[in-house]
């Protein structure tokens, strides 16, 4: 599918992302091994967490609108045949963890994109783990999966699982595990958890996904007199550094009815055109925090007056494409003045921006970033394999043409 977007005169109304798709693949695994129905409302309805249920059913947990029928921790059945995870990486990764730790065998399989992704990351940890033992691990690189993999192990191994991570990541299993009455050690960049016998089930409302609604951050701080309300997105602190980076460059983005979600900070954000921004500085730790933002980040970047460094990234190269590749060409097409570096972007701006024909690579990211820059640009913008925005937004072009 091609989508066009057109420049936007203003983006106005109200949101609602799609539910968060790291806690939805969390609240569907340990639903899954708790000892009763877990309830979960708005979960992510985006294909990579799809793959989640599906691989969760193959194991023999019924899993329906209503309630994850959770079968224990020792409740798992061998699946029929290969599992298949699609396009995402937090299944093949979380699920390694799990399975490692079972007393069958498992195959894991994706598509094509998720079959040339690094799952050395994952391997390694499990293998030290060997017949589940505890371990204290240092991976080499920040990863939120590659700590599930090695905490969802841990919750079947003797003695205590540790992992020690360079930045500290987004902690949505912690939060999950504890609110289910694991017994999850936090200490800086160190987390620590035991075997378990039993989770318990919870009922949960997950949030609306702030990597969903930074495309309308974005979009609405630069899109001249835009005014848009996201509703109870996740603002849990792990995931909320581009919104701290938005408000640094210039940005307002209002916090309004804070709450807290089985530990989630929720909250609804108020984002309006913002007329001054600053260029801004991303490096590794910041990048680590907003990996999943900096695509729509490269294109704010060109609408801002002076050089913006975005590096320190280059796990970017192995997400569902090569994003920095993919965001340079898609951007460079229209006319933005867009360096790729090994590890990122400089990006020069302000710059006027043209429509053209762009290739999504099929990643839903980098789609929607192209979607976002399309707003900003003259003429039509058409984006090639769009359909892929189903991955995580099912929706989103129907949103954008609401908010325009
Ligand atoms: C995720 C972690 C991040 C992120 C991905 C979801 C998760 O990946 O990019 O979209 O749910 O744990 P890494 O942990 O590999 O950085």
């Amino acid at each position: 599918m091609i989508a066009t977007v057109r420049k936007a005169r203003r983006l106005q109304g109200e949101v609602r992302v799609p539910g968060d798709k790291s806690i939805s693949h969390r609240a569907l695994i340990l639903g899954s091994i708790a000892d009763g129905d877990s309830h979960f409302r708005g979960l992510s309805t985006g294909a990579d967490v799809k793959s989640t249920a599906a691989c969760m059913r193959a194991l023999g947990v019924d899993i329906t609108l209503a309630a994850v029928r959770g079968v224990g921790m020792r409740g798992l059945r061998a699946a029929a045949s290969a599992l298949d995870c699609g396009n995402s990486g937090t299944t093949m990764r979380l699920l390694a963890g799990l399975l490692s730790a079972q007393p069958f065998a498992s195959e894991l399989r994706g598509d094509e994109s998720l079959s040339t992704r690094p799952m050395d990351r994952v391997v390694t940890p499990l293998r030290e783990m060997g017949a589940l033992h505890g371990i204290e691990y240092r991976p080499a690189v920040p990863s939120a999966q590659v700590k599930s993999a090695v905490m969802l192990a841990g919750l079947f191994a003797e003695g205590a699982t540790a992992v020690i991570e360079p930045v500290a990541t987004r902690n949505h299993t912690e939060l999950m595990l504890s609110a289910m009455g694991a017994e999850v050690r936090v200490d800086g960049r160190r987390v620590e958890v035991r075997r378990v016998d039993r989770l318990a089930p919870i009922d949960m409302e997950i949030p609306g996904d702030l990597s969903s609604a930074s495309f309308w951050l974005v979009a609405s701080g630069l899109v001249r007199g835009s005014r848009v309300r996201i509703t109870s997105v996740s603002i849990n602190p792990t995931r909320s550094a581009l919104i701290d980076l938005l408000r640094i460059s210039g940005m307002t983005i209002e916090v309004d009815g804070a709450r807290s979600v089985n530990g989630e900070p929720v909250a609804d954000l108020v984002v309006g055109y913002a007329p001054e921004l600053r260029p801004v500085s991303v490096d590794g730790t910041m990048a680590a925090e907003m990996i999943d933002e900096l695509p729509v980040l490269a294109v704010a970047a060109t609408q801002i007056a002076g050089t913006s460094h975005i590096t320190g990234a280059r796990e970017l190269r192995v997400k569902e494409s090569d994003r920095i590749a993919a965001m340079a060409d898609g951007l460079s097409a229209m006319g933005a003045d867009i360096t790729a570096v090994d590890d990122g972007w400089v990006v020069k701006g302000p710059r006027h921006l043209e429509g053209a024909r762009v290739r999504s690579h099929r990643d839903h990211r980098i789609a929607m970033a192209l979607a976002v820059a399309g707003l900003l640009a003259d003429g039509t913008t058409e984006i090639e394999d769009a359909e892929c925005v189903e991955i995580s937004y099912p929706g989103f072009f129907d949103q954008l043409e609401s908010l325009c």
